[in-house]
């Protein structure tokens, strides 16, 4: 029985569905049905980011970008680039170097330069910065930001020029900053709007905002889904794209009741998609619960994506396709 697909469903409305994978998976012919036919946009889930692509000093490792690039042209889906400036995951040879300022300016400028200028005709939207943000909207303390940081780190100067280097490298692709914990009204979304609106009046190119919506089952109160909705709808006003990017609600169990809860809210937010043209993409960090990260990184939790084990539809499909 074939399932109804989600990629074909969204095809009315201004929004996608994508979804962010490793490259061995695509070897399995099951997995790579499903992904193929149920999402549009491919995006990394590590394969791009620095440890991975960018190993050792002049040593760059392209193979499992490659392949994703290349499965994501043959089957018409889009790629999301993921990431080039981020706190976490940097190769040990960069923290580990000694490097001084100046010298952290050419790894980062050389990097961005070589990773999307090679994607360059590939990737229509680059998460050019990750998560700079602490929860009360203060920046990060980083290897980019300051330890030693690029010669200029006086507030979000790395940050535009990051976003600088990324367009001179790759001028048709998007340019996001992503985050988490960015999803409603709170001090780290304001500090981001902030910035967005700096970035925006200096003409550095930011053309969006990542939302990775890594929830917990109670984002479903309604006072926090307005609290979304208005946040979505600020950014949106300043002329700037909204893509969820790492979508996944995990769960403490995968009962019936669990399920059919976490359906609910899943389709609240394609609900919203289908009301916010600003909100071009729903992407999942992974779509079957055989491969999350979730049950790794928070410990008695799982069942966070929409497809089972077996890469069958949960609840969550039906109830976002009932949406369309
Ligand atoms: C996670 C991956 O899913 C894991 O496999 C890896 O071990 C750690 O990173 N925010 C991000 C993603 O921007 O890159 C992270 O991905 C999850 C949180």
């Amino acid at each position: 029985m074939g399932i109804a697909a989600l990629r074909e469903a969204a095809k009315p409305y201004a929004f996608d569905f994508g979804t962010a994978i490793e490259a061995p998976f695509l070897a399995n012919a099951k997995f790579a049905e499903v992904l193929s036919s149920q999402f549009s946009v491919l995006e990394a889930e590590n394969s791009m980011k620095f440890e991975r692509i960018h190993p050792s000093k002049d040593v760059y490792d392209f193979e499992d970008a490659d392949a994703l690039v290349a499965f994501a042209k043959q089957h018409n889906m889009r790629f999301r680039g993921h990431t080039l400036v981020w706190h976490s995951q940097i190769a040990k040879w960069v923290l580990e170097g000694g490097y001084n300022a100046v010298q952290m300016r050419q790894i980062l400028d050389e990097h961005i330069r070589k990773v999307a200028g090679r994607y360059a005709a590939d990737i229509y939207a680059w998460d050019v910065v990750n998560e700079a943000f602490e929860e009360d909207g203060s920046l990060r303390h980083t290897p980019w930001f300051d330890q030693p940081g690029i010669g200029f780190s006086q507030g979000t100067g790395y940050i535009k020029q990051a976003f600088r280097w990324a367009n001179a490298a790759a001028p048709n692709a998007k340019l996001f900053y992503n985050d988490y914990n960015n999803e409603t009204l709170c001090p780290k979304s304001d500090a981001m709007y902030a910035m967005a609106r700096d970035l925006l009046e200096n003409g550095v190119p930011i053309d969006g905002v990542g939302l990775q919506m890594h929830l917990l089952p109670d984002a479903d109160a309604p006072e926090t889904l307005k609290s979304i909705y208005d946040n979505i709808v600020r950014f949106a006003r300043l002329g700037l794209d909204i893509e969820i990017t790492e979508l996944d609600i995990r769960m403490p169990d995968g009962s019936p009741e669990s399920l059919d809860r976490q359906a609910k809210l899943y389709a609240e937010l394609v609900r919203m998609a289908k009301d916010l043209p600003a909100l071009k993409l729903i992407q999942f960090w992974g779509f079957t619960d055989a491969h999350s990260w979730i049950p790794g990184f928070f410990k008695g939790t799982g069942w966070a994506l929409p497809f089972d084990e077996n890469y069958l539809p949960k609840p969550a499909v039906e109830a976002m396709l009932a949406v369309l």
